[in-house]
């Protein structure tokens, strides 16, 4: 017999071994996300899928599914909890959406829309980060990284180099390259890795391609992250 759990009443079956995330996705149920990518091994560090399982706030994408759940995915409490964490995300790093080469196949851009987030709410750190342009290939500016470590795990899972790491705690984090220099010319990064493309913001680009397709013509120019997200489940993204 299909075992099942309920999300917002709604029946939801599952595998042993699934996350809610998991289940919910193929069961075509959208739960916001940034560090989940579901080619890679969970890591739970963005809070964004945080539902309530019985009650209790979970991680929706490390969290097992199991039989008889009850999940709230969608409530006016979770959805400002979900808001204020991306407003966060905002104010920490330095994210001019105008002015981004990412802007409409931006991630963090597209969940803010979600979520209906209209300022940032907080005071913005407008913290000094730099940009390391020094790859023939690939660029890094810092100011846009939320430290999801897609990247990390795609160097790592994919690419098997390990070029990206994340050093620090707190406002102290960095997102740090594999090379005695610490640039990202000395690394073992190749324009053609997974690592390359996987950066849900403006983080890490391909140079040389920023406005090969037009603003008024990317992904979430037309489409809302839940549909580009359940669509594209199962494939890697390169927005
Ligand atoms: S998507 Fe689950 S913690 Fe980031």
């Amino acid at each position: 017999m299909t075992k099942t759990f309920e999300i917002d009443g709604k029946k939801i079956p599952y595998e042993e071994g699934q996350t809610i995330m998991q289940a919910a996705s193929a069961a075509g149920v959208y739960i916001a996300h940034l560090c989940h990518n579901p080619q890679f091994t969970p890591h739970g560090s963005c809070k964004l899928c945080t539902v309530k399982v019985n009650g209790r706030n979970c991680s929706a994408c490390t969290f097992p599914a199991s039989e008889g759940q009850n999940v709230t995915n969608v409530s006016k409490e979770l959805n400002e909890d979900r808001e204020k964490i991306t407003q966060m995300l905002f104010v920490e790093g330095n994210h001019f959406c105008p002015s981004c080469e990412k802007t409409g196949n931006c991630q963090l851009q597209a969940v803010a829309y979600h979520l209906n987030m209209t300022d940032n709410h907080y005071p913005h750190f407008f913290e000094n980060r730099e940009v390391d342009a020094s790859h023939p290939d690939v660029m890094i500016d810092h100011n846009r990284c939320i430290f999801c470590t897609l990247c990390v795990r795609a160097s790592e899972e994919v690419d098997g180099k390990n070029v990206f790491a994340i050093s620090g705690r707190g406002i102290d984090k960095r997102l740090i390259v594999n090379s005695k220099s610490g640039l990202l010319k000395d690394s073992e990064l190749d324009g053609n890795d997974c690592a390359a493309h996987i950066c849900p913001t403006g983080a890490i680009l391909i140079k040389r391609t920023g406005y090969s397709v037009p603003i008024g013509q990317r992904i979430y120019d037309h489409a809302h992250i839940d549909a580009v997200a359940l669509a594209s489940e199962g494939e890697v993204h390169d927005l």
